[in-house]
């Protein structure tokens, strides 16, 4: 969307800090033995006490309130009473939701406690190159630009991008124009960032894997065509003339 009115950007303001404060205590609350359904239950408390509807379950209809992905999982993973959280997992948890008509939509990667399986690499890879992509964004800027940083960032740390998952326009719909913000250079993408556009900006940081798949037995779960591990960050943003208003950075993921 774009906010030309004073009621959306608040609009936008209070269904950020929804999904930053869910996501930033989420993080706080995964520990050891602590399943994802737990885990989920707690974020999806979180938002019904601010008012806020789970997106991808009023978009999507997706089975749980939250997306929690763990290890070989890259994304939309299912919440799971089966699925126990270990020290050393790496955990991405996304949080979107919708609240009074406006959608915000953030996410994170983190190493859980001792990082045993030498995960925090890839972390902080991933949060440093989403601080550089977003500080690089204002109007006028090709998103294809921001793709080509993306990559180029990657590959200097030893990483690689995952191709078929893309940030994205947000605000009005959880999924809007511009429909695909890549990590990588799309030669066909000849679009630029608009000034007071709202974007969810991602990094899709990969060790081995160019593209996600979808698990067939679920449905939802994504893993790495080449198997391998990935980190995500995610904000949303307000793109202007200079540096972007970043609407859920309350979440603390860069910290
Ligand atoms: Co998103
Ligand atoms: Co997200």
């Amino acid at each position: 969307m774009s906010i030309t009115k004073e009621f959306e950007l608040i609009g936008m303001q209070k269904a950020s800090e929804a999904v930053a404060y869910t996501l930033k205590e989420m993080i706080k609350f995964a520990q050891p033995g602590v399943t994802t359904k737990e885990l989920d239950e707690f974020g999806g408390k979180l938002l019904m006490e601010f008012g806020a509807k789970s997106a991808p379950f009023v978009s999507y209809g997706f089975p749980g309130w939250t997306c929690i992905s763990v290890n070989n999982e890259f994304c939309h993973g299912i919440p799971s009473d089966l699925r126990i959280l270990q020290e050393g997992d790496l955990i991405n948890i996304d949080v979107s939701a919708e609240l009074n008509g406006f959608f915000s939509d953030n996410g994170g990667s983190f190493v859980l406690g001792n990082d045993q399986h030498q995960y925090q690499n890839l972390v902080n890879a991933s949060k440093e190159i989403l601080y550089k992509a977003i500080h690089n964004i204002k109007g006028g800027v090709r998103i294809s630009d921001i793709g080509l940083l993306i990559e180029t960032e990657a590959k200097k740390r030893g990483y690689k991008v995952i191709k078929n998952l893309t940030g994205h326009g947000v605000g009005r719909k959880l999924h809007e124009e511009p429909n695909e913000i890549p990590n990588f250079r799309d030669k066909y993408n000849t679009s630029r960032f608009r000034k007071n556009s709202v974007v969810a900006i991602e990094t899709f940081i990969s060790t081995t894997s160019n593209y996600a798949e979808t698990l067939g037995n679920d449905g939802w779960t994504m893993i790495g065509n080449k198997g391998g591990f990935m980190a995500q960050h995610e904000h949303t943003i307000i793109v202007t003339d200079g540096k972007p208003i970043i609407l859920t950075e309350m979440n603390e993921i860069w910290n």
